[in-house]
């Protein structure tokens, strides 16, 4: 069963930052502080299953031709229906709209993106703009996460 996605609000932040955390913990994607879950809140789309959020992602503009889908997670009884599928598509439709032509990751789980069009690239290959933010994450300087990117069809608005 499919769910609605939704854009997230300030009381979903606190729901968001546990379900990430939990995840975080076992080594499957990064923690996320609080600060800049409040500070980059309209970048969340979620899915509720009553008022209980079960899934999260973020489409976090970069550049004026680069956005990074962050932060996706699905709550473990709720993995495997299409939940993941229907955020990354939230995120890829929200670039479209916005006339972003490209869209990155850094993931531990390459495979389920590349279903979507997501294609690997050495990270080298993605702007010096995107390790800006790296200084913060405690993996740096020693990223193991794969970079992946996706062209969206803008419809000649950009690039
Ligand atoms: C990775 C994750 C987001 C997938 O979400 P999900 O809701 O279970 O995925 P969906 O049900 O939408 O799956 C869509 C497709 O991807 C496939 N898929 C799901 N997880 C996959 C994985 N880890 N590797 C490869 N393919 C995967 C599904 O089989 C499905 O393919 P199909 O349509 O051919 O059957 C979820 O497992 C998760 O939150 N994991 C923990 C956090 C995490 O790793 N986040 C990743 C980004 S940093």
């Amino acid at each position: 069963m499919k769910g609605t996605v939704e854009k997230a609000r300030i009381s979903d932040v606190n729901h968001m930052h546990h379900l990430i955390t939990h995840f975080a913990d076992k080594g499957e994607m990064l923690a996320r502080p609080l600060s800049e879950m409040y500070e980059n809140i309209r970048d969340y789309f979620v899915i509720r299953d009553n008022e209980l959020i079960i899934a999260c992602a973020a489409l976090h503009v970069m550049w004026e031709d680069l956005a990074e889908i962050k932060s996706l997670a699905v709550a473990e009884e709720s993995q495997r229906r299409g939940l993941g599928e229907q955020l990354v598509g939230a995120c890829l439709k929200e670039a479209e709209r916005l006339g972003m032509p490209t869209v990155f990751c850094l993931t531990y789980k390459p495979a389920f993106f590349e279903k979507f069009g997501f294609k690997q690239v050495d990270k080298m290959e993605l702007p010096h703009k995107v390790w800006t933010e790296c200084y913060r994450c405690p993996k740096f300087p020693n990223c193991d996460e794969i970079a992946l990117v996706h062209h969206v069809d803008t419809g000649g608005q950009l690039g």
